[in-house]
């Protein structure tokens, strides 16, 4: 398979053994979502200003995106920019809209040569013009990609997203289409922005805060959560590969109970209640 080429540099021979070791060691999580924070004060400790946090946040993206794809990862979730988002400085949100823009305007091929499908999830509506077209221009040409699905939650909230799908179940029970006690947790999945994407393995949250802040909030159910001190900027694959690495010494049981192979060496780990 051609090699991925986001970051423009030649994947070392010790980044691709270092991956492999993962690979070998146990599960890849199929998705992985996570709540980028930090960049503000990434900048702070550098004494620059919020937005070249941001801007060197950029180079983080493409490095997890690159890694992720080359471990076969299926899906990415970004948390980029939250509903409370637009409660920032003008300034900030603006420099913030540029800077997608200008990242769309350069990386777009560059995810397309390299199979990797661009999605967003929230109210997309509420950006600037500029900004939907670059957007829509992304997602068609990499409509077809199945390498890997990048998805960028943009004015995203948990909150939001379960809302509009009560609203969406609401409809058709008022429409005489649903009978209300057919309502279960797989209707709800299947109104959510989300749809037909799996819940996430693994949310990753970065720069020492230990909140969830309105991100997937019914997706994470049995998600596994991986907090770093790192600020965004600053991580890069080998941080995700530590992640990856606490990911697969859980013992999942989602909910049921584990047992040891000695036990009962026919059954499979997970026993119902
Ligand atoms: C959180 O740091 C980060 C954001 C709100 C924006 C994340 C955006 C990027 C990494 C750049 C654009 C993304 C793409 C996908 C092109 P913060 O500002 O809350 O930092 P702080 O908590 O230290 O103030």
């Amino acid at each position: 398979m051609k090699e991925l080429t986001l970051t423009k540099k030649r994947q070392t021979e010790d980044d691709k053994s270092r991956q492999q070791v993962l690979i070998e060691s146990g599960h890849i999580p199929e998705h992985i979502a996570i709540i980028m924070d930090g960049n503000g004060r990434w900048a702070k400790s550098k004494g620059s200003i919020r937005l070249h946090g941001h801007k060197v946040g950029v180079d983080s993206v493409r490095d997890i995106t690159e890694a992720c794809a080359q471990l076969g990862g299926t899906y990415l979730t970004l948390y980029a920019f939250s509903t409370e988002n637009w409660g920032r400085p003008t300034a900030e949100v603006r420099g913030l809209m540029r800077l997608l823009v200008s990242s769309l305007r350069k990386e777009a091929d560059n995810l397309h040569e390299n199979n990797i499908r661009l999605v967003t999830i929230g109210q997309l509506e509420r950006f600037p013009e500029d900004c939907i077209e670059e957007l829509t221009e992304a997602i068609e040409l990499t409509e077809q990609n199945t390498r890997l699905q990048l998805c960028l939650a943009l004015s995203y909230s948990g909150r939001w997203d379960i809302t509009e799908a009560v609203k969406k179940i609401a409809t058709h029970v008022k429409e005489g289409r649903l009978d209300p006690s057919l309502i279960n947790d797989q209707m709800i999945s299947d109104h959510l922005s989300t749809a037909n994407v799996p819940d996430p393995d693994l949310i990753i949250r970065t720069s020492g805060e230990y909140r969830i802040s309105n991100f997937l909030l019914w997706q994470l159910a049995y998600s596994e959560l991986y907090m770093t001190e790192r600020y965004w900027p600053d991580f890069r694959r080998n941080d995700l590969y530590q992640a990856i690495a606490s990911f697969q010494k859980r013992d999942r049981r989602f909910g049921k109970i584990s047992i040891s192979k000695d036990e009962n060496p026919s059954n499979s780990r997970l026993l119902k209640n």
